[in-house]
C-alpha cells in the first residue's frame, strides 16, 4: 500500500511535528472504498458509548470495525497485513511498546461530523498513534469533511479526505471531523500499547 518503500523520512516527521501524511496507492485504496461500500449495511451508528447512550451532538458517523475475523476481500485482508507492518516498524523507529492495532471503517453522510476530541479517552489510554486512510477518489474544499488538527488554538494541520493519504498523529491531538457535504469514506485506527 505505500508508495514508499523505506518510511524513515515520514516516521522523522512525525517525531518532529507529532503529525504526518505517508502516501499510499490509490487504487489500493479505492478498492478498499468498493469493500466499504458492498457492506454499508453493516454499519452501526458510531455515536454509542459504554453506557449505550447515543452520544449524536459529538459524532454523527457510522462505523464498521474491521479485524482479520471479519476480513472478507483480499484489499481489506492486505490493508491489515499493511497495517501490521506498519505498527512493528513505529515501535521499532520510536522503540516504544506497541503491540497492537484496531481500525474501523466510517461513513459520514452530508451534514455528519466529529466535534472536536482526542482519542485518548480513559478506557482507550493505550492508544500511542491514531491514523486515518482516507477513501474518496476526489474531493473540492467546497465538499467539507475536512480533518483539523489543534495545539491549543492553533491549527496544526487541515486535511482533505482525499485517497492517496494515510495521516498518522499522535493520539493525544485534538481534532475534529467539519461537516462533510457529500458521502465520505475513511479507514480510521489506532497503534496502541
Ligand atoms: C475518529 C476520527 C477522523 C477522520 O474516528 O476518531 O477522528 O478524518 N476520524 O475521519
Ligand atoms: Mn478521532
Amino acid at each position: 500500500m505505500f508508495a514508499a518503500n523505506d518510511l524513515h523520512h515520514y516516521f522523522s516527521e512525525l517525531a518532529e511535528k507529532s503529525w504526518v501524511v505517508i502516501p499510499v496507492d490509490k487504487r489500493q485504496v479505492l478498492d478498499l472504498q468498493s469493500s466499504a461500500r458492498k457492506r454499508s449495511n453493516e454499519f452501526r451508528s458510531a455515536g454509542i458509548n459504554q453506557s449505550l447512550t447515543p452520544v449524536k451532538e459529538i459524532r454523527s458517523d457510522k462505523i464498521l470495525w474491521l479485524d482479520s475475523a471479519n476480513a472478507d476481500t483480499d484489499s481489506e485482508k492486505s490493508v491489515l497485513a499493511d497495517l501490521s507492518k506498519l505498527q512493528n516498524e513505529l515501535r521499532d523507529y520510536f522503540r516504544i511498546a506497541l503491540n497492537e492495532f484496531e481500525c474501523h471503517f466510517s461513513i459520514y453522510e452530508p451534514g455528519q461530523y466529529y466535534a472536536r476530541h482526542k482519542d485518548t479517552v480513559k478506557q482507550n489510554n493505550k492508544r500511542i498513534f491514531s491514523f486515518v486512510l482516507y477513501l474518496n477518489a476526489d474531493w473540492a474544499e467546497a465538499d467539507g469533511g475536512q480533518i483539523v488538527g489543534y495545539n491549543s488554538e492553533e491549527i496544526l494541520f487541515r486535511i482533505q479526505p482525499l485517497a492517496g493519504q494515510l495521516l498518522v498523529f499522535k493520539s493525544d491531538i485534538e481534532h475534529e471531523v467539519l461537516p462533510a457535504r457529500r458521502q465520505r469514506f475513511a479507514l480510521t485506527g489506532w497503534m496502541r500499547q
